[in-house]
């Protein structure tokens, strides 16, 4: 099948192309996919996307107009897909739903370790002859007790990571998961782990539901001095709301991978540009706060697993197999 990719960074072309077997003609764009690029995909079969890419309903019309069969996403997101419209205009969308999610949730605890003991400031100091330990004091995690919104494959594994670390672990989901309690984990309300966690870690996915889970609200029933960590999605927290948080406090430190508005920042460089989003901008100044640019998923193992999947994905549907990555909403 033909395939323009969209988005495409040269780790992309690196593990796909190690995994192609030329089963497929591949086309990579480094753009997004939206309305404007839509053309690029002519006489092509497929496309495949990642997380920032815009597949809403114009965008997915115009693509069937162009003769994509299927949307081939490199990603377990998929809420950044019209699947109604996807239905609609009769293309399939196919996903990877799992590919390490031990990678997410290492990252999350990097984020946790990192803000913590702030070893990215012990790092710059020690170059730069400085060896002083002042206001580099952190916290024991051991005994602490540990909020997890999201008890899937990354929240299960991060659980996991976090009691060996002699935490307490308590969770909130809409479906509790025998497997997790016999971690030793307790399902609470919303309200009880925002109230008891020192560290509330967020790894359920952007639905709906979930749009500003975390908002004025939720930051006014948390334990003063706690940690926020985001390795989900962004729009899970109002940013807005969590600047006042760091202002006043309540937050006393805050740690994402992902961004409500990453779309315009994230996997680019934009070291030589004015950056024109404020709340970033202030994020960046507060010394607590550490972002890192949506690198999860980033490493070798899940990079291997994301193009092995979505190569299988493509050759399923050219095949007509059906296929249990399919993205289905009734
Ligand atoms: P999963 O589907 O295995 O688990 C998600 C869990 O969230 C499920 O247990 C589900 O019941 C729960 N959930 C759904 N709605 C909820 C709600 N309203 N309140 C509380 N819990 C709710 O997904 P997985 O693989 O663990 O991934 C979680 C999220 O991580 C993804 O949705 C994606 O947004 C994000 N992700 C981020 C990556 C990164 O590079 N930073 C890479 C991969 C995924």
């Amino acid at each position: 099948m033909k395939v323009a990719f969209f988005s495409t960074k040269s780790y992309d072309i690196t593990s796909f192309e190690k995994h192609s077997n030329d089963a497929h003609e591949f086309i990579f764009y480094e753009s997004s996919l939206n309305t404007k690029t839509a053309k690029l995909t002519q006489d092509c079969d497929a496309v495949c996307a990642f997380v920032n890419d815009h597949l809403h309903e114009r965008t997915i019309k115009l693509l069937a107009k162009y003769g994509v069969k299927l949307i081939a996403m490199r990603c377990a997101g998929f809420n950044n897909v019209d699947i109604k419209a996807a239905q609609a205009a009769n293309i399939k969308v196919v996903r990877v739903p799992a590919y390490s999610p031990m990678a997410v949730a290492e990252h999350a605890s990097a984020l946790i370790l990192t803000l913590n003991r702030k070893t990215h400031k012990a790092y710059n100091r020690v170059r730069e002859g400085n060896f002083s330990l002042e206001r580099l004091t952190g916290f024991d995690l051991y005994e602490k007790t540990v909020g997890v919104v999201g008890t899937g494959k990354i929240g299960q594994y991060f659980i996991k990571i976090m009691k060996g670390y002699g935490c307490n672990v308590i969770a909130y989901d809409l479906y509790p998961s025998d497997a997790v309690k016999a971690l030793g984990v307790s399902y609470v309300s919303m309200d009880e782990l925002l109230e008891k966690s020192d560290i509330i870690s967020l790894h359920c996915p952007l639905t709906e539901d979930t749009h500003h889970l975390i908002g004025k609200e939720a930051f006014s029933k948390m334990k003063k001095g706690a940690m926020l960590i985001n390795t989900s999605r962004g729009a899970l927290i109002d940013t807005v709301e969590a600047v006042e948080a760091l202002k006043n406090k309540t937050l006393e430190y805050f740690g994402i991978d992902v961004y409500e508005q990453e779309e315009k920042l994230f996997f680019r460089d934009l070291s030589e540009n004015i950056i024109m989003d404020d709340v970033i901008s202030r994020l960046i100044s507060f010394p607590n706060v550490l972002i890192t640019s949506h690198q999860g998923f980033l490493t070798h193992e899940a990079l291997d697993k994301i193009a092995e999947v979505t190569i299988k994905n493509l050759t399923d549907f050219e095949n007509g197999i059906k296929s249990d990555n399919e993205v289905i909403i009734d």
